[in-house]
């Protein structure tokens, strides 16, 4: 399968040619396919805000390029404007963002600038607003009277809006509590499943990375070492941890119970429900 999205030899250098210059990606290959989840994920300063912002055509790499659908989206004006409605992309604390009169205008912005007619624009604020589970009486209000986990579902609603091909996410339920964080996971899947999306997830979080994709993409130091699915990104323990990254707790856990001779067939337990369902099995096995 061709990727949908794709970099090739991506490099971003800011501020080139001054003292501050600062390599942000170094030859990055990466590539998404269609319908796929990926996360990506990397400490802080990795470079992960740097390359999203080129995969819909924020930034310009300094070099290498960016095709969508096997074409360079800097081939002309027409395709980098062609890449910024097909690829849609929430920033991070998106919330800070929203400044129209009401939520509906707000949601209505991107699809506006698509020039879509009334009746399409107002069946799509409504389809992403259902999607983000905002009710149809907080359309009318002003977003600033809405609650930070509201007004993220706003600013989610409002990229969703563009029904993009390709939804891309940078940190979507950082500083949210659990509960609005599972919503707002859930919203993204449901957008996955009903429109056969891309999705490109960014988080900090291993826990939420491992339990939402189909691949993950580890992203240091301006390059990326590996990827692949959750699985075999944790096989490189000991090089996450020296990025600071680690694996989660409970993948940890059942990693050394394993290491110790416990039969635990699956070793996929990324979340307290995998933990709760292998010790199950076990004791189905009558061994535990
Ligand atoms: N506009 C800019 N000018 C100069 N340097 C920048 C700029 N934006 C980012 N950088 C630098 O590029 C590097 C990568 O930044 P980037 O924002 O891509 O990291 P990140 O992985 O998204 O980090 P975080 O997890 O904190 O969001 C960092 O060292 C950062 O300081
Ligand atoms: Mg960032």
């Amino acid at each position: 399968m061709e990727p949908i999205l794709e970099t090739r030899g991506l490099c971003c250098v800011y501020s080139q040619g001054t003292p501050f210059q600062h390599t942000a990606l170094d030859h990055v290959d990466f590539q998404a396919y269609p319908g796929e989840y990926v996360g990506i994920i990397g400490h802080t300063g990795s470079g992960k805000s740097t390359l999203i912002q080129h995969l819909n055509g924020l930034l310009k790499p300094t070099d290498g390029q960016v095709l969508l659908h096997g074409k360079d989206i800097w081939e002309s004006k027409a395709s980098v404007r062609q890449a910024k409605f097909h690829v849609g992309l929430v920033f991070q604390y998106p919330e800070y963002q929203l400044f129209e009169e009401t939520v509906y205008q707000d949601i209505a912005f991107g699809p506006k600038n698509m020039k879509l007619s009334t009746d399409e624009i107002d069946r799509r604020v409504r389809q992403a607003a259902g999607f983000v589970g905002l009710r149809e009486d907080q359309l009318q209000k002003s977003p600033f009277e809405l609650s930070g986990g509201q007004k993220r579902r706003v600013a989610i609603a409002g990229v969703i809006a563009m029904e993009p091909e390709v939804l891309i996410l940078d940190e979507p339920t950082a500083g949210l509590d659990p509960a609005a964080r599972d919503a707002i996971l859930a919203n993204i899947r449901d957008y996955q499943q009903s429109n056969n999306a891309t999705i490109i997830l960014v988080s900090h979080s291993m826990e939420e990375v491992a339990r939402s994709v189909d691949r993950i993409v580890v992203v240091n130091d301006a390059v990326i070492p590996f990827s692949g699915t959750p699985r075999e990104v944790f096989s490189h323990s000991d090089e996450l941890r020296k990025m600071g990254l680690g694996i989660p707790q409970v993948t940890q856990v059942f990693q050394r119970l394993r290491e110790m001779g416990m039969p635990i067939e699956d070793d996929c337990v990324y979340t307290m429900e995998d933990a709760v369902k292998a010790l199950l099995e076990l004791r189905k096995g009558g061994r535990a």
